[in-house]
Order: C-alpha cells, then structure tokens, then sequence
C-alpha cells in the first residue's frame, strides 16, 4: 500500500477510537475528584465512585498490598487503600486501567508489549510530575502535568490496535539499524505517533497542554506558548526514562525515540535555565520515575509473574 493511503488509513483509524471517550464517565468523575486541592477532597464521594469499577477497585487496593508501601498489615477497605497510596498514585492506577482498555483484545500483540507501554506511560507521568516541582513556574497544576507525562505517547495505541505486525516490523528495523522509531514510523504508516497523538487528544477535549505533549514531545521546536516549556520538559524527561529503560535492560521494546530537546543547538540556548536545573536534579526525578515504572510494572495485566521476580 502506498504511503499515502497508508496515512489515511491510519487517520481514518484514529477517528473510530475517538468515537467513544478515552475514560469511561466514572473514571473521568474519579479523576475530576481526585484532582481537586486536598481540603476540597471527599473521600466518601471517591469511594462511592471507585466502588462502581470492581477492576479498579481491586487495582487500587492489591496497589495499596504492595510492598512499595511497606505494611506489615493487608489492607482490605478501599477507604484505607486510597488514604495509603494517596492521590498521585490513585491518578496513576486509574490512567492505567483505563489505557489498558484502550488497547482492548490487542495486548500481546507487538514487540511493545501492554506492561512496556504503560510503564513507560506512568515512568514519564511521574517524572514530569517530580521535575515539573523543580523546574517549571507554571499555572498547570502538578496532577494535570502528571496526566500530560501519562499521556505523551497515547498515539501509540493507534498503531497497536489497527497495524500490530506494520507496527512490529518498525520495532524491528528500529533496533536493527538503530534509527528513531518515529522516522521508521513516518516511513511506513506517512504519519508517526505523535502527530497522532495530538490527533486523539484533540478529539477527546482535553486540555492544550495535554494535547500539545502528545503532540510536539518530539519536535518542542513547534510547541506553543504558553506550555512550549512544559513540553520541552516532557520531551527531556521522555530521553531520560527511555535511556533509564534501556541501560536497565528491562525494557528494550521501545527504541530510543528521539535525541533530547536539550541536545538541539536552538532548544538547548532557548531553554538554557530549564535544562540547567533538569540535570542538576537528574537524580531525583529519575528516582521518581523508576519507582512508578517498578509499580506499574509489577501490576501489569500480562507480565505480573515475570515483573515479581525482576523486582
Ligand atoms: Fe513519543
Ligand atoms: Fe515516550
């Protein structure tokens, strides 16, 4: 097929997924709740919410079980598992269950796996989150720039639903011939992930600077103000998380996307005192992401045995 019917194939796609919301209306209420300020927090109401998603419920209370948290006591009350793993990480088990329906039926189908993509997902979420703390003076609140790390790849899930073995064959050559996925993917399929990605966002409301991460994390030349800053720092912590991946072994799947914004001669003078501050905490928000990647990879759907003897 020709690289242009390709495109509009893939397109086509990306309009039927767009068809029903990414989060079921329960889920888009508990992360309403749940991205409230603390004081303004019910906990009953979140429960009462949770409780009409048994999947989630049991995500949240086995997140609660696990030994990250360090309890000599089962939890069995959601109420207590909410208070233990607090809001960050319930944002981050909701995205989570909600993603893993997006990818309905499809999870064992390309070399990146369901468990890789959404460690990956949480892993950059979590250190956006931590660097944003240290590095960003921004109106976006901490939780929403958690969702835009979560979310900078979701055009990843056009290609893993409709095209897994198209999908498949640029993994391959990828790490063959060590080149960028996203070239490989503009090669075959006219159009690459982000782009995509910016696609879906778009067409599910949420906010710009969702949209913008999705869409320009690999190319922050093109991000706008006034969250082109937020989106230079996603595009940092992404090279950050996959080269952590990469060193670790434990996540070969996804080929090292792109070069850091920082490594682009006008970017890097353009956001000089982000990068500066970036790498002085490099250490920190690297922390922060593998603690979530260790998380997400021990609850993920197809490889739970295999990640409980990596841990
Ligand atoms: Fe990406
Ligand atoms: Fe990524």
């Amino acid at each position: 097929m020709r690289v242009a019917n390709m495109k509009e194939l893939v397109l086509q796609r990306a309009r039927h997924l767009t068809r029903s919301p990414l989060f079921t209306q329960t889920d888009t209420r508990i992360l309403e709740v749940s991205r409230k300020s603390p004081e303004q927090i019910d906990i009953r109401e979140l429960e009462i919410l949770i409780e009409r998603r048994p999947d989630l419920r049991d995500q949240i209370i086995e997140e609660a079980n696990s030994s990250y948290y360090g309890l000599h006591y089962a939890v069995a009350s959601l109420h207590q598992a909410i208070v233990i793993i607090g809001l960050y990480n319930l944002l981050s088990v909701t995205m989570i269950t909600s993603l893993s329906e997006v990818f309905e039926g499809n999870t064992r189908m390309t070399r990146l796996g369901l468990d890789s993509f959404l460690s990956h997902s949480v892993g950059v979420g979590a250190a956006a989150r931590a660097a944003a703390n240290v590095a960003l003076s921004t109106l976006v609140p901490p939780m929403e720039i958690q969702i835009s790390g979560i979310l900078h790849d979701v055009g990843y899930s056009v290609f893993i639903r409709n095209f897994p073995r198209d999908f498949d064959r640029c993994i391959e050559q990828a790490l063959r011939e060590r080149r960028p996925l996203r070239d490989i993917e503009m090669e075959v399929f006219g159009i690459a992930h982000d782009e995509l990605g910016g696609h879906l966002a778009r067409a599910w409301n949420l906010p710009d600077y969702v949209v913008q991460s999705a869409e320009f994390h690999h190319r922050v030349a093109l991000a706008r103000h006034p969250h082109d800053e937020l989106v230079a720092l996603i595009g940092w912590v992404d090279r950050l998380v996959l080269e952590e991946a990469d060193t670790a072994g434990g996540n070969r799947t996804l080929p090292l996307e792109s070069h850091s914004p920082a490594d682009d001669p006008s970017l890097a003078v353009h956001y000089a005192a982000l990068f500066e501050t970036l790498e002085r905490n490099r250490d920190e928000i690297l922390n922060s992401a593998r603690k979530a990647m260790n998380r997400a990879r021990r609850k993920g759907p197809d490889e739970e045995e295999d990640a409980e003897a990596g841990d």
